[in-house]
């Protein structure tokens, strides 16, 4: 799977969202997250983000390695949606993010 790391927050850019041809990647308060499930590895979403906040599992930075988990856990109570246009904004993040001080620039 690819996962979303720190550069996502407060930013929220969303141009990936675009990208992805099976709508796996869902919006948080903070930041959005792929579905571990649904992500094909397609890649078509990490090179439009502009902030880099996009990596393959094995490729994500060294200090993000917890996002892995974060877009994960994130998905625990949600199951599997099978489409992230339909629920629109979902109003929590993984506490990971929620513990985040401000990152707006
Ligand atoms: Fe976030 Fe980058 Fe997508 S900032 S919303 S991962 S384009
Ligand atoms: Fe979608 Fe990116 Fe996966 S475009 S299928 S979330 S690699």
């Amino acid at each position: 799977t690819y996962v979303i790391a720190q550069p996502c927050v407060d930013l929220k850019d969303k141009a990936c969202i675009e990208e992805c041809p099976v709508d796996c990647i869902y919006e948080g308060e903070r930041m959005l997250y792929i579905h571990p499930d649904e992500c094909v590895d397609c890649g078509a979403c990490e090179p439009v983000c502009p902030v880099e906040a996009i990596y393959y599992e094995d490729d994500t930075p060294e200090e993000w390695t917890d996002y892995y988990k974060a877009n994960v856990e994130f998905f625990e109570d949600l199951g599997s949606p099978g489409g992230a246009a339909k629920l629109g904004l979902i109003p929590k993040d993984h506490p990971l993010i929620s513990a985040l001080p401000p990152q707006a620039a």
